[in-house]
C-alpha cells in the first residue's frame, strides 16, 4: 500500500469574532505531488498488462485527505520521457479550468494552491486532450474532504473503503470507440477485474472485512467514461447515503443508489452484529456486475483489524 503523500506545512489559524481573536478548528495546508507515468499495469487477478497512463504509476492515483477549510498545495510532474500532455481537475477545487487545470507538456510540471472549502467525497482526473482517453487509460483518483468533526449526523464509522469503478477498455489507443461505449469488455474496481470478489474470480486474494455490527464507510467514485452505477449491497441495505459525500446531504435505508459519471458519494452500511455475514457491493447494471464490478465484504468477528483504517482505506 503507498503512503498517502501529504504532509502538514502550517499550524493553527485564528479567526476574528466579535473583535476578539479566538483560535479555532486547525486549517492546514496539505502538500500533494503527483508524476504522471505512462507505464504497464496490470488490470486483473491473473496478472494481464495494459498500456495505461497513471498518476505515479497504479490505477488509480493516490488517496488525497483532507479536512474541509484545508489548502491543497499541489504539483504535476510531467517528465520527459512521456509521451503526452497530462493534466489534473480535482472536483473539489474551485479554480480557473484554463490555468490550474491546463495540460502540461512532457518535460514540464504545474503546481497551483486550492482550498478544500466543501465537505465530500470528489472524483479527480486528467482532462488532456482527448479526456475519455486519458480516464479510460487510468488517470484517476479520489479526494476526500471530511468535515471538521463528525456528529451525531454524520458518525465516526469503525472502517472506512474506497472504491472507484471505470470501464476496460482493451483497445487503448481507439478512443473513439470509447467515446461511442464501444469496445469495452470489463468494469474495474480500484483498477482490476473482480479485484475484490473470490466468488466470480478465483485468482482473486482480497476481500473487503468488517465485524459483524460495524459502521462500514464506503467511498465511491465513478471514474466510468460512459455508464451511471447503481450502487447496491446484496444482502444489505445502505443504512446512510451522503449525497456527494456532504453530511448536509443524507438519506436513509437506501437499497440502490444512481451516482452518474464523475460523481461520488457515501455509503453506511451497518451489518447485522448477532452473527457473521457476508455482503456483495456491486453496480447492479448487470452489464457491469458481471463484467467485474462485484466487491466482497466479509463481516466476521475475526475481520483483520489493519483493514479499512489508515493507509488502508484503498487496498492494493
Ligand atoms: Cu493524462
Ligand atoms: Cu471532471
Amino acid at each position: 500500500m503507498r503512503m498517502i503523500k501529504t504532509f502538514i506545512l502550517s499550524g493553527a489559524a485564528l479567526a476574528m469574532i466579535s473583535g476578539a481573536i479566538v483560535p479555532h478548528a486547525q486549517a492546514k495546508t496539505v502538500k500533494v505531488h503527483m508524476k504522471a507515468v505512462e507505464t504497464d499495469v496490470v488490470i486483473d487477478n491473473k496478472g494481464t498488462k495494459y498500456p495505461a497512463w497513471t498518476y505515479d504509476g497504479g490505477i488509480p492515483g493516490q488517496v488525497v485527505r483532507v479536512k474541509q477549510g484545508d489548502t491543497v498545495d499541489f504539483t504535476l510532474d510531467n517528465p520527459a520521457s512521456n509521451k503526452n500532455s497530462h493534466s489534473i481537475d480535482f472536483h473539489a477545487a474551485e479554480v480557473d479550468v484554463l490555468n490550474e487545470f491546463a495540460a502540461v507538456r512532457p518535460g514540464h510540471s504545474k503546481h497551483f494552491v486550492f482550498t478544500a472549502k466543501r465537505a465530500g467525497v470528489y472524483m479527480y482526473h486528467c482532462g488532456a486532450n482527448p479526456m475519455v482517453q486519458h480516464i479510460a487509460r487510468g488517470m484517476y483518483g479520489v479526494i476526500i474532504v471530511d468535515p471538521k468533526t463528525y456528529s451525531k449526523a454524520y458518525p465516526k464509522p469503525d472502517r472506512e473503503y474506497v472504491l472507484i469503478q471505470s470501464q476496460y477498455f482493451p483497445d487503448a489507443d481507439n478512443y473513439s470507440a470509447m467515446l461511442e461505449n464501444k469496445g469495452w469488455t470489463n468494469s474495474l474496481i480500484n483498477g482490476k477485474i473482480f479485484n475484490y470478489d473470490p466468488v466470480h474470480d478465483p485468482n482473486a486474494t482480497k476481500v473487503l472485512m468488517a465485524k459483524p455490527g460495524e459502521r462500514v464507510r464506503i467511498f465511491f467514485v465513478n471514474a466510468n467514461v460512459n455508464m451511471p452505477v447503481a450502487f447496491h449491497p446484496i444482502a444489505g441495505i445502505w443504512d446512510r447515503v451522503y449525497v456527494n459525500g456532504n453530511p448536509k446531504n443524507v438519506l436513509y435505508d437506501v437499497q440502490t443508489y444512481g451516482v452518474p459519471v464523475a460523481a461520488a458519494s457515501t455509503f453506511d452500511i451497518v451489518s447485522p452484529s448477532d452473527h457473521a455475514t457476508n455482503n456483495a457491493i456491486v453496480d447492479h447494471t448487470m452489464s457491469a456486475a458481471l463484467r467485474g464490478a462485484i466487491t466482497v465484504l466479509m463481516n466476521r468477528p475475526d475481520a483483520d483489524p489493519k483493514l479499512g483504517k489508515g493507509d488502508n482505506i484503498l487496498l492494493r
